[in-house]
């Protein structure tokens, strides 16, 4: 009887929420391939934009350093609530007319478990500043894509978000079940807490994250918005422990399939490779959408949905929408680097379109699907050398050391200092370092002490695209509008308002 009361307040939840909600949301991309272009031009069409929020400290002090092309960034800090805030992140960082090519760009702290004050500012206002822009000059909605994995980050990360007025929080990579009362906490301004996963920590001892917006702000504080909130999930089970822990409300859910671009969830059970290495999804994996719509809950899918086929086959599944991330990954308005937006689209044309789910790759221990450029031989050798330099450090794990305190380390750094921190050698095989490698994707790559240039790695989802049906005549790239108008093409009747506004 209460179950199936709680079950019609659901139900009425979500009648409320569909309403709302647009029916495409692009995925969050990190990192910085959905940046606040991509997003803006996506929620002004009247879907949901999603912003990254990986890296949001790292990629506003590099945009910075390239002398902040357009101006963008040192606009959405003058509309930074605290002006000594903005202006000591420009004083830092800015270097007008951009950085010399060959020069390294100026480090900036690490995250980890005791953030400095002005490492937890920086990740406020470069979180306020993405949204902040993705927002300006339309009503439409903006969401903000976190990975749970990626915790000392998070909080503030968050918080910069809600400052701006985000309107949904996505989260994947992980079990989120502290987000939504962090959310809460962050609403009112109260110090808000995150447990944060720590290897090998001994019993009775709890690590956790803080972050108290007043320490943070010297300013008044608004009471914010509450964003919705949406956990990635890739299974029913996830889907019901969710609901069960989680310590605040969960508004939707993305169902995202092993096919999706980025990282996936392992396959269920032992994991088994076939012969090209590529873990083996089975029987197991496949979502049970019946249980999904018993929940009451809206949910989107996401993995290979990114077609006029497969919104109407989402529909017919009784799916709020899609989550489609590849498509729009490639589209003029992404924060990939053109070059490589041009390699994709030349590659796919030709029936070259190359996807390996790499089960190492990512030192995060999840499967990540990585994109062959070129499909040559020298692309292998150098996809199997690439730099271990553990700089960024977003994807390190924290380990609890035999002294009872703690230290980080990243199966992709130099493997001697892996083991010299207590790691296990073969952990460290065929691992990539993704922070840096994913920031050469967008073109904001470090060059090392020894002159390497950080190259990129890109990911997207394992089924090619069919641009000869998005790409206007004699152009060879396709626009956010393009790609909006192709998976409307079966119904154009339910493609949204246009919120056009310049
Ligand atoms: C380039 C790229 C980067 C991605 N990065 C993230 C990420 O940081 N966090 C996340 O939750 N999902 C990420 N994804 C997954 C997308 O948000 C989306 O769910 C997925 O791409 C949908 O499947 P599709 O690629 O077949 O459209 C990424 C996907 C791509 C293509």
């Amino acid at each position: 009887m209460i179950y199936q009361y709680v079950i019609s307040i659901r139900h009425y939840f979500c009648i409320i929420l569909l309403m709302l909600m647009p029916e495409i949301i692009q995925g969050g991309m990190g990192a910085g391939v959905s940046d606040w272009k991509l997003a803006r031009s996506v929620s002004m069409k009247g879907l949901l934009g999603v912003v990254s929020g990986t890296a949001l400290d790292l990629i506003p002090v590099r945009r910075l350093q390239n002398g902040d092309p357009g101006g963008h960034m040192r606009r959405a800090l003058k509309s930074f609530p605290v002006t000594e805030i903005a202006d000591q992140i420009l004083e830092k960082y800015y270097i007008a007319g951009g950085k010399a090519f060959d020069a390294p760009y100026k480090a900036k702290p690490m995250v980890g478990l005791e953030q400095a004050i002005e490492l937890q500012q920086l990740l406020v206002a470069g979180a306020f500043a993405e949204v902040f822009l993705a927002k300006e000059g339309h009503d439409g909605l903006v969401g903000i894509n976190l990975m749970e994995k990626l915790q000392p980050p998070i909080i503030p990360t968050l918080y910069g978000a809600m400052l701006a007025g985000v309107d949904v929080v996505i989260v994947g990579a992980g079990i989120p079940v502290k987000i939504p009362g962090v959310i809460d906490k962050l609403v009112k301004n109260e110090a808000a807490v995150l447990p944060l996963h720590v290897q090998g920590a001994s019993a009775g001892t709890k690590w956790v994250l803080t972050f108290a917006a007043n320490k943070v702000m010297p300013a008044p504080l608004p009471i914010l918005k509450r964003p919705k909130f949406f956990p990635i999930v890739s299974s029913i089970s996830l889907a019901n422990m969710l609901l069960k822990k989680s310590d605040g409300q969960i508004d939707g859910m993305i169902i995202e399939a092993s096919s999706a671009g980025g990282h996936n969830a392992p396959p269920r059970g032992k994991l088994q490779l076939d012969p090209q290495g590529e873990p083996i999804y089975g029987e197991r994996d496949e979502i049970d959408l019946e249980a999904f719509r018993d929940l009451g809950l809206p949910f989107w899918l996401a993995g290979s949905y990114g077609t006029p086929e497969q919104l109407e086959n989402a529909r017919i599944a009784g799916a709020a929408g899609i989550q489609v991330g590849t498509l729009f990954a490639f589209c003029e308005e992404s924060g990939l680097r053109e070059d490589l937006k041009t390699k994709f689209i030349e590659m796919t044309l030709s029936g070259k379109h190359q996807v390996f789910t790499d089960p190492l790759a990512s030192p995060t221990g999840f499967p990540f699907k990585v994109l062959s450029v070129s499909g040559s031989n020298s692309e292998a050798e150098i996809y199997d050398n690439r730099g271990r330099v553990c700089d960024c450090g977003y994807l390190r794990e924290a380990y609890e050391l035999p002294d009872g305190s703690l230290g980080w380390r990243c199966a992709a750094e130099e493997g001697e200092s892996f083991v010299r921190k207590g790691g296990i050698r073969e952990d460290t095989a065929n691992r990539k370092c993704l922070c840096n490698g994913l920031m050469a994707n967008i073109g904001l790559e470090q060059i090392q002490g020894n002159g390497y240039r950080e190259l990129p790695l890109v990911t997207c989802g394992s089924d090619a695209i069919d641009l000869k049906k998005i790409i206007p005549p004699g152009k060879k790239s396709y626009s956010v509008e393009d790609a909006i108008a192709y998976l409307f093409s079966l119904d154009l009747e339910k493609a949204p308002e246009m919120v056009e506004v310049d």
